[in-house]
């Protein structure tokens, strides 16, 4: 399956912080926001990822993860030269998806959970169509919102509506079959001139095709779009990390995790940034995952 980290868009309402560097570059707490984009597809097994991006700063990206061979993955680069929306990524990202299985990610979207990783990959296994999530908010007229009838059928998308008929928001996850590039050929732009990813979800609803699953109590689902959501996921990472003693969204522990990269590589990523508490986790990471006996490491819900 193929992965895509849609990460371009102006970020003005993050502005004066994004007017010289991607949002998805800022730090959320210990890390780049992008980061933690990047552990949710790599949890779902995949390696194989396409970031997309304002063209100016791709190279930024490229510095930061260069082809991906270090995390023992593959990583390239698109431009996305103007913000056409969301399911412009699949025009942008056409070459790499190839008519193969694709997950898109959001590149301001977090998410934390016990269960999220077998979710992903059960979400992964099933495809049939399209998979998108629902996650209840106090806001849904910020997000894409799903409506569900008595008995937990999908029956209705729409993008920020005015009058939410659900609290159901559809957080920025997706799996789609290679078809999805030819939906986003077919898209019209929107009243606010976007491609919009309703439209796509809504067109594999229409067909019977789209798949809700619910991430439950038990998922945080972040959004890092202004000053003060960003402020509080960092704050999250922080108390969650302090108190697991563990990190989230750790890209190089979880490449040695789903066997991208052995343990003696882990150790290696974390000699180079050991004067950091980042890099000396690594260290240890590496360290006692050498010693778990094989059994203990395929946990489903690590
Ligand atoms: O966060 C989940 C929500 O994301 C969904 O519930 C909505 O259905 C979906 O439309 C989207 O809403 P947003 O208003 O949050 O989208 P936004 O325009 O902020 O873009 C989300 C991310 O994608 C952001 O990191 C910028 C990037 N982006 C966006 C557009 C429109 C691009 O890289 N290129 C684009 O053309």
């Amino acid at each position: 399956m193929k992965g895509i980290i849609l990460a371009g868009g102006n970020g003005t309402r993050l502005q004066p912080l994004s007017l010289v560097r991607s949002k998805q570059l800022a730090p959320v707490y210990d890390k780049p926001m992008i980061y933690y984009p990047l552990s949710m597809l790599m949890l779902a097994g995949i390696s194989d990822v396409l970031i997309i991006s304002r063209p100016a700063e791709l190279p930024l990206f490229h510095k930061l993860f260069g082809d991906g061979g270090r995390l023992g993955m593959s990583i390239v680069y698109a431009g996305q030269d103007e913000p056409r929306g969301i399911a412009d990524a699949f025009l942008v990202g056409a070459d790499h998806i190839q008519g193969e299985d694709n997950a898109l990610i959001l590149g301001d979207n977090l998410f934390h959970g016990a269960n999220l990783p077998s979710l992903l990959r059960r979400s992964a296994a099933r495809l049939n169509g399209c998979v998108l999530f629902g996650h209840q908010v106090a806001d849904p007229e910020q997000f894409g919102v799903a409506e569900v009838d008595e008995d937990g059928k999908l029956v209705a998308i729409e993008e920020k509506p005015a009058e939410p008929r659900s609290n159901l928001a559809i957080p920025g996850l997706y799996f789609f079959d290679g078809g999805v590039v030819d939906v986003a050929k077919r898209l019209a732009p929107s009243p606010r001139g976007e491609l919009e990813i309703t439209d796509v979800l809504r067109a594999y609803m229409d067909e019977g095709r789209a798949d809700l699953m619910w991430l439950g109590r038990g998922v945080t689902w972040l959004d890092t779009g202004t000053h003060e959501s960003l402020l509080e996921a960092g704050l999250f990472v922080r108390d969650v990390q302090r108190r697991q003693g563990t990190r989230i969204g750790c890209v190089e522990e979880i490449a040695m995790h789903m066997g991208f990269i052995s343990p003696d590589d882990c150790y290696r990523l974390g000699t180079e940034m050991a004067a950091s508490p980042y890099g000396r986790y690594l260290m240890d990471c590496a360290r006692f995952y050498k010693r778990l006996p094989a059994s203990a490491r395929a946990t489903e819900d690590w």
